[in-house]
């Protein structure tokens, strides 16, 4: 409009700060400026020290869960974020669906699929063990948590899926079971998901985890992930379209 100064885009701004500088200093008169940098410096050192322990208490937590049940566990530490990254990496974010995870443990690739671009409230998480549940349902409140065993998928999954899921990302000590029973999670887990959809699993091992021979399904492994404890390689397998 003629006539009128163009307000110029940083004025509201500059407007908004000087109103909040000048409410800091009123507020700053009540006590002096050290006291509230002290305070801010405490605070920063509080938060410091709980995010230290809460990892602390994920590596103990799990330490323990191994100690008690090795088998089960199949892992002496939580996944390392490189491995965590790898495994999410082959959930394609423009999926529909599900995203089912067995063995989530803590939650280390829970956090990698959320970071992925995968909404909390299309993960379904099944774990055995009840304290790892209980921990889950405290950090993902919006997850579908399923405290019971992953292999029988039919009876312990499939009543929590409304969607054929997008992708099963597994994290279970597959070589404590026998051949049979790793082929048969495999087939049961191609029967919940849309045709052509990735089971992601990771292993310690140099091997396949689920056989190969005689499978209708092509495999991909990826390189060795370096660092994690112990290294590890990520295997997807998906079933062969007819
Ligand atoms: C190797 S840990 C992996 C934990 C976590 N995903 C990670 O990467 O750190 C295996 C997890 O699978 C769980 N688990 C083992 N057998 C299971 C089963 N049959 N059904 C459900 N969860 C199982 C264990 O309790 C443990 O939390």
């Amino acid at each position: 409009m003629t006539g009128l100064r163009k307000e110029n885009p940083f004025d509201d701004l500059r407007r908004t700060s000087e109103k909040l500088v000048a409410r800091l200093k009123a507020e700053v008169k009540s006590e002096p400026l050290q006291e509230w940098q002290q305070k801010g410096k405490k605070l920063v050192a509080k938060i410091h020290a709980e995010v230290k322990q809460a990892k602390i208490d994920d590596d103990a937590r799990f330490l323990k869960t191994w100690l008690d049940k090795p088998l089960v566990t199949g892992a002496v530490y939580p996944s390392s974020k490189a491995l965590a990254r790898k495994m999410a990496s082959y959930v394609d974010p423009e999926s529909l669906g599900p995203v089912v995870e067995l063995g989530p443990g803590t939650g280390p690739v829970t956090d990698a699929l959320l970071a992925r671009g995968i909404a909390e409230e299309r993960l379904v998480l099944v774990e055995f063990n009840p304290e790892f549940c209980a921990l889950l349902a405290r950090r993902y409140p919006k997850a579908t948590i399923v405290q019971g065993d992953a292999y029988a998928l039919e009876t312990v999954v499939a009543p929590h899926l409304k969607k054929p899921a997008a992708a099963v990302v597994s994290s279970l000590p597959l070589f404590t079971k026998p051949e049979r029973l790793r082929l048969e999670l495999l087939n049961r887990a191609f029967g919940l998901m849309v045709p052509g959809a990735p089971f992601i699993q990771f292993t310690y091992a140099t091997v396949s985890p689920v056989p190969r021979k005689g499978g209708s399904f092509e495999a991909h492994v990826s390189p060795r992930i370096w660092k994690n404890l112990p290294p590890a390689c990520v295997w997807v397998y998906r079933r062969l379209q007819a």
